[in-house]
């Protein structure tokens, strides 16, 4: 199981990442915790890129992708498998990462886009701010964050949604109804896609399913 986790800051992609790598046994690969170990290590890594993460920009992508490939190896020696969140964040990284993965032989099977409103995300940081005290948690920091993620993130959906490898979930719901639906359909998917040549590969939209899915499965 090979995922990319796509969607806006405060979405759940930690949350569901997590859950989803331990499930299928692969790697949670998470930039910006990545980052964070690195910042609270105080390496030559974390100085250079603590004003980034500091100020909710974005670090320059040859320190990203370095630190990712690392890991990407390390996934490949072990299951072969990774969940990686955080990364893309644009076109450029986009386009890297799937170079990287054909090197590497292990392009992602999926990418998965959680759904959630403006309003709702802000509400989670703010709450996350409160729970956890983030250093990134500050209302300025968590706009920059979301605006970023419009204007240079959000526009990247539509190419893996050409690619045929997009699942959209509605995830402005409980934490374990969105892991219910998200496993199913991964499961599902699993199943098939070593089977699929690409060009028969179609994305998933299951954003309208909502609150149906949930109460269908219980
Ligand atoms: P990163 O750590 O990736 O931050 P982010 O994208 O802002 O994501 P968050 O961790 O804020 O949110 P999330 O979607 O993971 O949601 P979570 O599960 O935590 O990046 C931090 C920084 O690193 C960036 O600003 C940048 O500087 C740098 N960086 C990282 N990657 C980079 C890259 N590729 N290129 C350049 N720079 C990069 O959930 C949020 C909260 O909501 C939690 O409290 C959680 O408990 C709660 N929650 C989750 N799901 C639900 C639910 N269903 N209902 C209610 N609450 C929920």
């Amino acid at each position: 199981m090979r995922v990319l986790m796509l969607a806006a800051p405060g979405a759940g992609k930690g949350t569901q990442g997590g859950l989803i790598a331990e499930h299928f046994g692969v790697p949670h690969i998470a930039t910006g915790d990545l980052l964070r170990e690195h910042v609270s290590g105080e390496t030559d890594l974390g100085r250079q890129v603590k004003g980034f993460l500091d100020k909710g920009e974005l670090v320059p992508d040859g320190i990203v992708l370095d630190m990712v490939r690392g890991a990407l190896q390390a996934a490949k020696s072990d299951s072969g498998g990774y969940v990686l969140d955080g990364l893309p964040r644009t076109m450029e990284q986009a386009r890297a990462v799937y170079r990287m993965t054909v090197e590497l032989d292990m392009t992602a099977d999926i990418a998965l886009y959680l759904q959630v409103g403006q309003d709702e995300l802000v509400r989670r940081l703010l709450a996350r701010a409160e729970q956890e005290g983030r250093a990134d948690d500050t209302e300025e920091v968590i706009g920059r964050g979301l605006a970023l993620y419009r204007e240079v993130t959000e526009p990247i959906l539509g190419w893996y949604e050409r690619r045929g490898i997009l699942v959209s979930v509605a995830a402005e719901r409980p934490v374990e109804d969105v892991t219910r639906e998200v496993l199913v359909a991964l499961k599902v998917l699993s199943a098939v896609v070593d089977q699929l040549p690409d060009s028969d590969r179609r994305s998933i939209d299951l954003t309208g399913l909502g609150a149906a899915f949930g109460a269908a499965s219980e």
